[in-house]
This record gives C-alpha cells, sequence and structure tokens, in this order.
C-alpha cells in the first residue's frame, strides 16, 4: 500500500472540477491552509482560472464547489475572492492512517540522481564553509533514496593543481619531527600554512615545489606516489569528518578532479568539432553570447590555458559528460557555493552548445549561502582564523554535553555522552537544514541549542516525551504504531492527524525544489501540533479504544518525526 499524497490527491481532484466547470488546464494551487481554522488545506487557483477564461471568480468557484468528487473531504467552503477552503472528514482520516502505517513510499519510476556534494580542496583542512554543501547534499541524497530513487554520490574533491606540487615537496622532506609523526600530517591546517610559509619565503623550495607540479603532471612515478600518499591522507580526514557527522559519503563516492585528467583532451577536441573554440591571448576559450559583462563585451570560459594546462572548468565539462553518458544520470544536483553561479551557467550552457550530455539530462545548481557569525560578517574564530570543522564539532558536543550536565535527566555517563553526541550534531546540521539555502545566515549556538523553537532539541524532545510516555503506558512502540486509530475529534487532535499525513507530500516537494527547510517547517509543525493535543486531550486516562488510538497517533507522531530527522541525516533519542 502506498501512502497518499494528500496535497496532490486533491489538487487533481480540484483540477478536474474546474475543467467541468468551464476552466479546462488550470491549477488549483493547493496548498495546506493558511491557518487551521480555515480548514485543512486551501485552493488558490481558482481567481487565476476566472481571469483567463473571463468568469466571476466566486461563481466559478462554486461551480467546482458543485462538480468536485472528494471521499476525502467533509467540507468544501468558499472563501473571500474565491479561495476554496478544505476540511477533511475524520473517518477518512482515520481509515487513510489505518490502511498505510508508512510516512513515506516510494514514488515510481525510479530515476537516477547524480548528486555532488561536499568537495572539498584536498589541500586543506575541512571548515566551516563545507558543512552547508556536506549537510543539504546528504539531506538530499537520503530524501531521493527513500523515495526509491536510484542516487549516485560524487564528491568532485579538488586534489589537482598548483598547490600540490608545494605540499609533495613539502612532505618530502619535512617529514618526521618538523611536522608531528611519520605521517607529517597529523595536522592537515599546520602543515599547509607550514609549506605555504616555505614557498613564499625560500626560493629554492619554490622552484623545488614547481618541478614536482611539473613531474606529478608529467606522470614521474615516485611523485606520483607521494602525491598519492597525500591524497589518501587527506581524504582520510574528510572521511572521519562524514562519519562524525553523520554522512552517508564513503570513499567509493569519491571521484575526483585528477580522475577526470585523461578525459580533458577530448573534451577540448568535442568543442572544436563543434567550432566552439577561440583564441584568445594564446588561452582557448568558449565566447557564448549570453555571458555578456556589463560593458556589453562576452565574457570567455576559458578551457585551456596558453601553457597548455587545463581548468576547473574543463575539468567540470568532463564531469557533465561522464554523469550523462557512463552514469546515465536523468539529474544531476549540484551543492555548491552560490559564488558558483556564473561557473555551472557556464558549464551547462558549454555543455550543452558542445552536445556533451543526452538532452533530457536535468543539471542544476542547488546553490547555497554563506554562514555567518553572529555579527553578520563571516564566521571566523576569535582570532579571525577560519573555523576548522573539527573544532566546531567539538564544541557542539562540549556544548550539548553542558546542557545535558544541567538537566541531570540522564544519569548514565555513557548514555549522557551519546546523547550529547547526537544532540550537537542534530544540533549544527538542524540549524543549517532549516534556513532557506539560497540565502546566507547567522551560525548562533544558543538558538540552535534551545529547547523551544525549530531547532534539533526540540524536535528530539517531541520523540523523546512519545517515547516516555509509552514507558509509561507499558506499551511497545512497534505494537503501538499498530493500534487502530479512531476518527479524530475536531481541534488537535484533527490537526494532528492531517499532519501524520503529510510527510510523503512534504518530501515530493522536496525533491523537486532541493529546499529541506521546508522539510524542517513540517517537523516543526508536526511536533507543535502533538504537544497541543498532549496538553488538549487525554490520553492514558481516556477509556478504549479511545486511549489506544491516541497512543497509536503518538507513536505515528514519534515514527514521522524520527523518520524526516532521519532524512536530514539526524538521529533521536528514547530519553532527554
Ligand atoms: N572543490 C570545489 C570547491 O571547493 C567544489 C567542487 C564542486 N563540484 C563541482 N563539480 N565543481 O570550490
Amino acid at each position: 500500500m502506498t501512502t497518499v499524497n494528500l496535497r496532490a490527491a486533491l489538487e487533481t481532484a480540484l483540477e478536474t472540477a474546474l475543467a467541468t466547470a468551464g476552466a479546462s488546464a488550470s491549477s488549483a494551487a493547493v496548498r495546506q491552509a493558511a491557518k487551521p481554522e480555515f480548514g485543512d488545506y486551501q485552493a488558490n487557483g481558482v481567481m487565476g482560472a476566472a481571469k483567463r477564461f473571463k468568469q466571476n471568480p466566486r461563481e466559478l468557484a462554486a461551480a467546482v464547489v458543485e462538480a468536485a468528487e472528494l471521499d476525502a473531504v467533509a467540507d468544501l467552503e468558499i472563501a473571500g475572492p474565491g479561495f476554496i477552503n478544505v476540511r477533511l472528514k475524520p473517518e477518512w482520516l482515520a481509515a487513510t492512517l489505518n490502511a498505510t502505517r508508512a510516512p513515506l513510499t516510494p514514488t515510481p519510476p525510479p530515476r537516477t540522481v547524480v548528486v555532488d556534494y561536499s568537495a572539498p580542496n584536498l589541500a586543506k583542512e575541512m571548515h566551516v564553509g563545507h558543512i552547508r554543501s556536506t549537510i543539504i547534499g546528504d539531506a538530499l541524497a537520503r530524501a531521493f533514496e527513500a523515495l526509491g530513487h536510484r542516487v549516485i554520490r560524487q564528491n568532485h574533491v579538488g586534489d589537482w593543481g598548483t598547490q600540490f606540487g608545494m605540499l609533495v615537496a613539502h612532505l618530502a622532506d619535512a617529514d618526521g619531527a618538523e611536522t608531528g609523526g611519520d605521517d607529517g600530517l597529523a595536522d592537515l591546517e599546520t602543515f599547509y600554512r607550514a609549506a605555504k610559509v616555505r614557498f613564499d619565503g625560500d626560493p629554492a623550495f619554490a622552484e623545488r615545489a614547481r618541478r614536482t607540479v611539473v613531474g606529478l603532471q608529467g606522470g614521474d612515478p615516485e611523485i606520483r606516489a607521494a602525491w598519492q600518499r597525500f591524497i589518501e591522507l587527506s581524504l582520510a580526514h574528510c572521511q572521519s569528518l562524514y562519519e562524525r557527522l553523520g554522512t552517508t559519503l564513503t570513499p567509493q563516492d569519491v571521484m575526483a578532479e585528477s580522475a577526470y585528467n585523461d578525459d580533458l583532451a577530448g573534451i577540448i577536441d568535442a568543442l572544436k568539432a563543434k567550432n566552439l573554440l577561440q583564441e584568445s591571448d594564446g588561452a582557448q576559450c568558449v565566447f557564448l553570447d549570453q555571458f555578456k559583462a556589463k560593458d556589453g563585451s562576452v565574457q570567455p570560459v576559458i578551457v585551456q590555458k596558453s601553457d597548455g594546462g587545463y581548468l576547473y572548468a574543463t575539468t567540470d565539462l568532463a564531469a557533465v559528460r561522464h554523469r550523462s553518458e557512463r552514469l546515465a544520470a536523468d539529474r544531476v544536483l549540484y551543492f555548491v557555493d552560490a559564488r558558483q553561479s556564473l561557473h555551472f551557467q557556464q558549464i551547462f550552457a558549454v555543455a550543452a552548445a558542445a552536445e556533451l550530455s543526452r538532452p533530457v539530462v536535468s543539471f542544476e545548481h542547488m546553490p547555497f549561502g554563506a554562514m555567518l557569525g553572529k555579527d553578520g560578517r563571516p564566521f571566523k574564530t576569535r582570532a579571525g582564523g577560519v573555523v576548522k570543522l573539527a573544532d566546531l564539532l567539538d564544541e557542539a558536543e562540549e556544548r550539548a554535553a553542558a546542557q545535558l550536565a544541567e538537566r541531570d535527566t540522564i544519569t548514565d555517563p555513557a548514555e549522557r555522552a551519546h546523547a550529547a553526541r547526537v544532540i550537537g550534531i542534530g544540533a549544527v546540521k538542524y540549524a543549517d537544514l532549516s534556513k532557506n539555502r539560497t540565502s546566507d545566515y547567522i551560525f548562533d549556538w544558543d538558538a540552535m541549542l534551545a529547547l523551544e523553537g525549530n531547532t534539533a532539541p526540540y524536535l528530539m524532545y517531541a520523540v523523546a516525551r512519545v517515547h516516555s510516555l509509552l514507558r509509561r503506558a507499558e506499551v511497545d512502540f512497534d505494537a503501538a504504531l499498530a493500534f487502530p486509530i479512531e476518527a479524530p475529534e475536531a481541534g488537535a487532535e484533527h490537526q494532528l492527524a492531517v499532519a501524520l499525513l503529510r510527510l510523503q507530500e512534504v518530501v515530493v516537494q522536496l525533491l523537486e525544489d532541493g529546499l529541506p527547510h521546508h522539510l524542517c517547517s513540517f517537523l516543526y509543525e508536526l511536533a507543535n501540533r502533538y504537544m497541543k493535543f498532549y496538553e488538549a486531550c487525554p490520553i492514558l486516562k481516556s477509556a478504549e479504544p479511545l486511549r489506544s488510538s491516541r497512543l497509536a497517533l503518538s507513536a505515528r507522531t514519534a515514527q514521522t518525526l524520527t523518520k524526516g530527522l532521519d532524512l536530514l541525516g539526524i538521529q533521536t533519542l528514547d530519553r532527554m
């Protein structure tokens, strides 16, 4: 049995009614009701349809209400200039909740989706700047899988370019004391800085670094081996952070820039064959009319430098071809900083012009804004340096541990340490995911760890509250999930029942727009509705069958919150 997409089902039914009423091919624009007093959903599309068909909107709304056939609906009410408010039948809500106990089921047909995310530059240690791509991309990868799609994760790490010559040269003679330990890379950030200082201050070293780059590019086996060792150490560092963060990336998902090296000459040939290449100052460029600078001149996309070297853009063109042809993607999503928007517009346009991909593949840049400090400036350490991701996660766990110590609700030390990790990491992730990714956001420890408001701790607390209720009732969680649900009472119970049916439609929407903050808002609303229900409706003191039904609604709330948080890569707790 599949879970209904309630919003879509209402929309389809009302669009059929619109067609019967003479407004064919109109969108009913069904949304969640703006206020629960208005009902459960509302259709906003009638006014637009009336305009198109030159009808009176309220008359058209009346005709739609007349024509609509909806088992689920108790009442359709016309409001204002032609909105239709939809109130669902309590018996239908109960029957639907009883028919499917899965809050989410796959939506065939399965598509192949490539998700490009995280992708740090391996020359340096992961820092806060990598957190958004890693967290948001991972949430989307999980959500696609939950709806039955085939996801191919691509961690397009930066492992090529001149910096690596400097690092490999430094690694070669800095092994040991100077860099702290035999791998010399215990602290990647310090290692990078030390290499850079030598590079800037010591001409002989700089010269060696340059020769190392040439050797690396020319395939010198010894230099290649040293580079390989550096890359492996740096990737191991990333992997340990992925695991701490609870992201699903594995070493198999790494498809580094260097993996495309052998394809780059072929990309230049393909561009040449389509007559897209033009030489400018010795460099090979593609000029497309749509990329005009302010002064009206066309901005080039440089694909090969005058010394024959290739660029970031060339590699991305090769990646487009790989994803279309070898990975057979239907959609390719890039979770990359908004500052790279022009880069991706150019890549997608050049790739289309050169026919590097099958025309049906959809390439989508999913940009995100910056993480800012409370002062509204880029998030930095007190000393003004970049904040290492590892340090940020340490602090999150420490703050969560301090909070738990103060509350003293968990006494077992191991359980408390586990809870501190779950809450600390969950709070950081949720704070990010709950903001519209397209804007910058302010990183605020106190706000993200608060037990009230749209935060991970609040949602976790709602889950823990259900578990504690079931413990008091001496009912097993899975047993409670299976108890039959009765037609809900008007008010808080009705509103909770409707929210329990909405995860499917919310996740379907998420796959379209890649905006996880809508999922967060939904989870927050569900938790709020549960808290109101908990206050308004007696559970343990009710007589059967109401008591069991309310325990079931409680268990279903925890199940749905847990599922939703799991899609976001956030764990929950039985006790908080
Ligand atoms: N390594 C790049 C950076 O740090 C991000 C790569 C994103 N993915 C891509 N296909 N360009 O800016």
